[in-house]
């Protein structure tokens, strides 16, 4: 028997090798976990599996009482929903202190855009193209919640999302794979940073894998039916980047994928998340979806959808109780086998581990650092950095924005105006209103004694009282209960009466500004022939007043681009950049083409849009090498000026296009982005290097590579861009 763990350790670290190591994987720990597994009982290993919420707060239907019971006896390994740094050090000594072997708790919460300082949504703050500014939204919300006791973030949320309808794109990065990519891995290095063991990082968990975006109709938890090549063209490709930027965990998601849901999916979770992928953190369920294989239909009871999402390679179970009450007796009657169990431990304790956890269980728990890191100065202030690059500007006609700080009098107006709450938005953490600047505030902050700001919280009141004011904004949009989980619209227009008060308030012919604070992409044609500016806020966090201000009144450049389309109409969607051509493109003069009888097929703003106060102008292109060989990077340069009088940044983009392949090809696809701050005047040349993987895809055989031919390389400031390069690919 001895042999055994010695001759797995070898060849452990032989195949290791070959897949690149992940940098918390220690052989010291290793030998370390060989030795507990040695002793725990299989009650102990159970519990390592096991994750219950605490009585702090629940995000799920199912409450389980006496939990601190299982701490005790060693049967509850994880915890979430606890933070504070009293709170969860209390719960710590529970295991420390009282269980046999003192294996300390992992404490985890959703901590998807902040903990305390809240942050603009992920989907806003994708806007920002920023992907620093990503990095260190995620570094501060991952310093905040170790310094409140916690280990384990449920973020970043990495699900491609291309119907708005679903509340749950304000959690990503919108639509884009490419962006997608880039994304997810900037927000792992900024929640886990270089080193595990540094109390300042938190565990990342790349959820929900795989394809819960594509829930049907954008109903949330519903059917997701696609085809292989989409889940790894499409979906797959941000988890990926998620895993080799280091990503600790996976969380599995609701939806079944091909008939199978996915926490019982084997073909997900082993044959690709570990077998190809070479996957060393562990894998938690989703909130109760092991139980929830019952209603999906693919097991009969709780013990059936236990052996189904153990056997496909769930580590952990989020609240559904399953391994906790089944997984002992599974074991030992010879259902399970016990190598499967000791996997999942050996993962589950591996990050522990990493964690520095062994070596001292209370590092989080420092009631001194929690009061130094939380909400401070320089964390607002990143939040109001980080916000107002999170803001895109839809229209600006006759530049109605900037506002005059000095003078002239402005009405405010618009349900979400002064609403501190809404600006925070969904899965806030521990994120208070009271905390949160409002439009308002930051209105009235920025403006000085000669400007008048008055507000008027109801719009119809407001019509009445337009005719004293030289320009209106309006605070329209949605509030934060309107997106995020379990909150999916039929309807992606503004909310009630918000459109008609809009036309009203413009009818009085003064120019209105319409700022948006939604979480998701809206149908805003009516808004969009009325309003004289829209700026799209997002929900910004904690400091959006103030972010909104310094756009509204000049003292920041807008530069935000959009990350999802926004469509026109209901009808469209899904509406994606990234679509394929089909046999009958459109074309006005012909009937039998592929577009609607009442509505265009473009949508209102395109993917990767957005104005500035300044202009800027875009040289031609050109290739360093018009015909390459498949292993030659492909250079393209192109000139940027800022032809405006006003400092600002841009986004310069860069699409592609395989023109002829052995399966239809996308229109065409981001392949690089950059985002440059020029001076007023400036010109820069933008270089983006194009590598073989950038070309590649999945063949009609389905192996991953290029194929020889023609692409077109279109580089501009938003997915409209024209004129393409052509590149031939020999
Ligand atoms: C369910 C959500 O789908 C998931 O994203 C979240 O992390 C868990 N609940 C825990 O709150």
């Amino acid at each position: 028997m001895k042999y055994i763990p010695i001759f797995g350790l070898l060849f452990a670290s032989w195949t290791l090798a070959a897949q690149q190591v992940p940098y918390w994987y220690n052989a010291t720990h290793e030998r370390r976990i060989d030795s507990l597994l040695d002793i725990m009982t299989l009650e102990e290993k159970v519990g390592q599996m096991t994750l219950f919420t605490s009585d702090w707060a629940v995000t799920g239907p199912t409450i389980r009482e006496g939990y601190q019971d299982d701490i005790r006896t060693g049967r509850l390994g994880a915890i979430f929903n606890a933070h504070t740094a009293d709170y969860n050090r209390n719960l710590q000594r529970m295991a420390v202190e009282e269980t046999r072997l003192g294996i300390p708790l992992l404490f985890g919460y959703d901590v998807i855009h902040g903990y305390r300082t809240i942050f603009p949504i992920p989907l806003g703050e994708t806007a920002s193209w920023n992907l620093e500014a990503a990095e260190e939204a995620a570094r501060i919300a991952g310093r905040e919640s170790a310094a409140a006791g916690l280990h384990w973030t449920y973020a970043p949320m990495v699900d491609i999302a291309r119907d708005p309808r679903w509340g749950r794109v304000m959690e990503g990065s919108g639509e884009d794979v490419y962006l997608g990519k880039k994304m997810a891995a900037a927000r792992v290095r900024g929640f886990q940073g270089e080193d595990l063991s540094d109390p300042l990082t938190i565990l990342a968990c790349a959820k929900h894998f795989a394809a819960y975006g594509a829930a049907q109709a954008g109903r949330d938890y519903n059917t997701v039916d696609i085809s292989e090549r989409v889940l790894r063209e499409t979906y797959l490709p941000p988890f990926k980047a998620a895993l080799d930027a280091g990503v600790a965990t996976f969380m599995t998601s609701f939806n079944e994928v091909d008939g199978v849901p996915a926490t019982g999916n084997h073909h997900l979770l082993t044959d690709i998340l570990r077998d190809e992928w070479g996957f060393m953190g562990f894998v938690v369920t989703d909130y109760t979806s092991i139980n929830e294989m019952i209603p999906h239909g693919v097991a009969a009871d709780s013990a059936q959808a236990g052996l189904l999402a153990v056997k496909a390679g769930v580590d952990m179970d989020m609240q559904g109780a399953v391994f906790y009450e089944k997984l002992a007796g599974q074991v030992r009657s010879g259902e399970v086998p016990m190598a499967r169990v000791d996997d999942a431990v050996r993962r589950i304790l591996r990050m522990k581990y990493a964690l520095g956890l062994f070596d001292d269980p209370y590092r989080y728990s420092d009631t001194e650092r929690e009061a130094q890191n939380i909400l401070t100065e320089a964390n607002r202030e990143a939040s109001r950095r980080i916000a107002r690059q999170s803001l895109v500007l839809l229209k600006n006609e006759n530049d109605a924005l900037p506002l005059n700080a000095e003078r002239g009098r402005i009405l405010v107006t618009g349900p979400l105006a002064d609403s501190q709450a809404d600006m925070l938005g969904a899965w806030h953490g521990d994120g208070r209103a009271e905390d949160c600047i409002t439009l308002l505030t930051g209105i009235r902050d920025a403006a000085s004694d000669g400007a008048e700001v008055t507000y008027v919280a109801d719009m119809a009141e407001a019509v009445r009282s337009a005719r004293r004011a030289d320009i209106i904004v309006v605070a329209a949009g949605e509030t934060w209960e309107m997106s995020g989980e379990a909150a999916s619209r039929a309807d992606i227009t503004l909310p009630g009466d918000q459109e008609d008060r809009i036309r009203q308030l413009a009818a009085t012919g003064k120019p209105v500004v319409v700022v948006l604070f939604n979480g998701r992409p809206l149908a805003l044609p009516g808004v969009d022939s009325v309003a004289s500016a829209i700026l799209e806020a997002w929900f910004p966090g904690t400091e959006a007043g103030h972010a909104v201000a310094d756009v509204l009144f000049g003292d920041y450049n807008p530069a935000g681009r959009l990350p999802m389309t926004f469509p026109r109409s209901l009808g469209q969607v899904p509406l994606y950049y990234d679509a394929k051509n089909t046999g009958r493109p459109r074309d006005e003069n012909n009937k039998y083409t592929s577009k609607y009888l009442d509505e265009s097929n473009d949508p209102l703003y395109p993917f990767g849009y957005g104005l500035s106060y300044t202009t800027f102008e875009y040289g031609t292109p050109s290739l360093a090498s018009a015909t390459v060989n498949r292993n030659d990077t492909v250079t393209v340069t192109v000139d940027v000026t800022n032809s405006g009088d006003r400092d600002g940044a841009t986004v310069v983009q860069l699409y592609v296009q395989d023109v002829v392949g052995s399966v239809t090809r996308p229109l065409r696809e981001l392949k690089g982005f950059e985002r440059i701050e020029l001076a007023a005047g400036e010109t820069r040349t933008v270089t983006f290097h194009l590598t073989n993987d950038d070309l590649s895809f999945y063949r009609q055989d389905m192996t991953y590579g290029t194929e020889p031919g023609e692409y077109r390389l279109y580089v501009g400031g938003d997915s409209r861009a024209a004129n393409p390069l052509t590149l031939t690919l020999e």
